[in-house]
């Protein structure tokens, strides 16, 4: 039986899989995942050799493109997308009316949806040219809805890069630069940066992509699509585990660093505390992503000097981790997000950002998997249920209720 047309051939039969945790919802030519063999490639490239050779904006042009650029494209892509940096001055009034509180991933979400009435042109893409200014538009703007969130968290005025810097060091000025507009670019933070947003570029059918996906498949525009998607990342079990691993740390540290007893918690099925940063749906073996950022986070501290004991008590809740039977049964090996934070951190880049910079990074894999989505014509998505609720009954008067 054709597995789409199983509900009308069988009368009536569906699947109930909670969590979708072994249903396929789509065919994709982005990102290759082995979760038993730790495996990770974007269009065929392997992430760990992406992350030493490529930089974000060749990786995110591979990802939506489906190929490494040539130089002369990459050069085309990075014009196209300095040309579209300004972001529409009213976006600002907006920023504004946010409480100085305001969670930037809510913030982020919330300028990422307004664009769309600022470029009403980005919403109905049927050419692929439509798309692709609708691409370019995003790529350019969202740095800037990234920076600007972070500067008015700090209080800084709301202004602009310089479009002669890469696209890495373009965002880096634009969230550091002091009022007077200086910023020294440290090639030790581009270079992290450049590799921390690569290796969070795609992730295949994860959370907040199938919500962008599935956003998308009834023809919403791409920045709705997308700002669903940034919605999805922000919660603890996703995106917002990089914030939430920092603060576990943090209170580890505090509580006199005891791991042990942390250890203890997670392993307590009558205590509601994981492990944050551990543990993955697909990831059966290590995150191949959590290997290169801890090297990386190693190289970054030291280079900047940096001290940092929450990087001890990180390593040693992954070594005990990794000899505990508990881990080790259920296979829970450090995801992405573990060391990640460490590295933003030392970067400078405040707690409440850690998941903004992630959706920096999985901006290009959420444009390329609904770009993908758009282009194989794909139907809409949307998912059945088993009914468990209470059967027929008659309506009751209020009086009688
Ligand atoms: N700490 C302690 N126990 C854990 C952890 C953890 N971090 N993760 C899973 N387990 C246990 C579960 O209690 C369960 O145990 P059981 O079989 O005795 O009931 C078993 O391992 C399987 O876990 P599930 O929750 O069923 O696995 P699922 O695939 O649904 O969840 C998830 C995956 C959400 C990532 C989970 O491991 C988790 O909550 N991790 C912590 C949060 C986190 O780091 N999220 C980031 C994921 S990566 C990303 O999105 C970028």
């Amino acid at each position: 039986i054709d597995i789409k047309k199983l509900r009308g051939a069988t009368d009536g039969v569906i699947t109930i899989d909670p969590g979708y945790k072994n249903t396929g919802s789509c065919e994709s030519a982005i990102t290759f995942l082995d979760g038993e063999k730790g495996i990770l490639r974007y269009r065929g490239y392997s992430i760990e050799e992406l992350a030493e050779k490529a930089d974000f904006l060749e990786v995110a042009y591979l990802l939506i493109f489906g190929e490494l650029p040539t130089q002369q494209q990459l050069d085309k892509f990075d014009q196209d997308i300095k040309s579209h940096s300004v972001v529409d001055d009213d976006i600002k009034k907006i920023l504004d009316a946010f409480p100085k509180s305001a969670h930037p991933m809510g913030v982020l979400s919330s300028l990422t949806s307004a664009l769309t009435a600022f470029y009403p042109s980005s919403v109905d893409v049927s050419s692929e040219e439509e798309m692709y200014k609708a691409i370019v538009r995003i790529l350019a703007k969202f740095p800037v809805l990234v920076a600007w969130t972070l500067r008015k968290k700090n209080g800084l005025p709301l202004d602009y890069g310089d479009n002669k810097l890469g696209y890495v060091e373009n965002l880096l000025k634009m969230m550091f630069k002091n009022p007077s507009g200086d910023y020294e670019q440290n090639p030790i933070l581009v270079n992290a940066l450049d590799k921390l947003l690569i290796l969070h570029a795609d992730h295949e059918q994860n959370c907040s992509t199938s919500t962008v996906r599935i956003a998308g498949s009834s023809h919403a525009g791409l920045f709705v699509s997308l700002a669903s998607g940034i919605s999805a990342l922000w919660g603890p079990l996703h995106g917002g585990a990089n914030q939430a691993v920092l603060e576990m740390l943090e209170a580890i540290k505090e509580d006199g660093g005891d791991t042990k007893k942390y250890m203890a918690k997670a392993k307590d099925k009558n205590d509601p505390f994981r492990l944050m940063g551990f543990g993955h749906r697909v990831y059966k073996n290590f995150d191949p992503r959590a290997k290169i950022i801890k090297i990386a986070a190693d190289e970054v501290l030291a280079d900047l000097g940096v001290d940092d004991p929450i990087l001890d008590i990180a390593k040693a809740l992954e070594k005990e981790a990794l000899e505990d039977p508990y881990f080790v049964e259920r296979k829970l090996y450090p995801n992405v997000d573990f060391y990640s934070g460490i590295i933003y951190r030392a970067m400078g880049i405040p707690l409440e950002m850690f998941t903004v910079m992630f959706a920096m990074g999985r901006l290009p894999g959420w444009i390329s998997q609904w770009r993908e989505m758009r282009m194989r014509n794909e139907p809409i998505g949307r998912p059945r249920q088993l009914y468990i609720g209470e059967t027929h009954r008659p309506f009751k008067a209020i009086d009688k209720r």
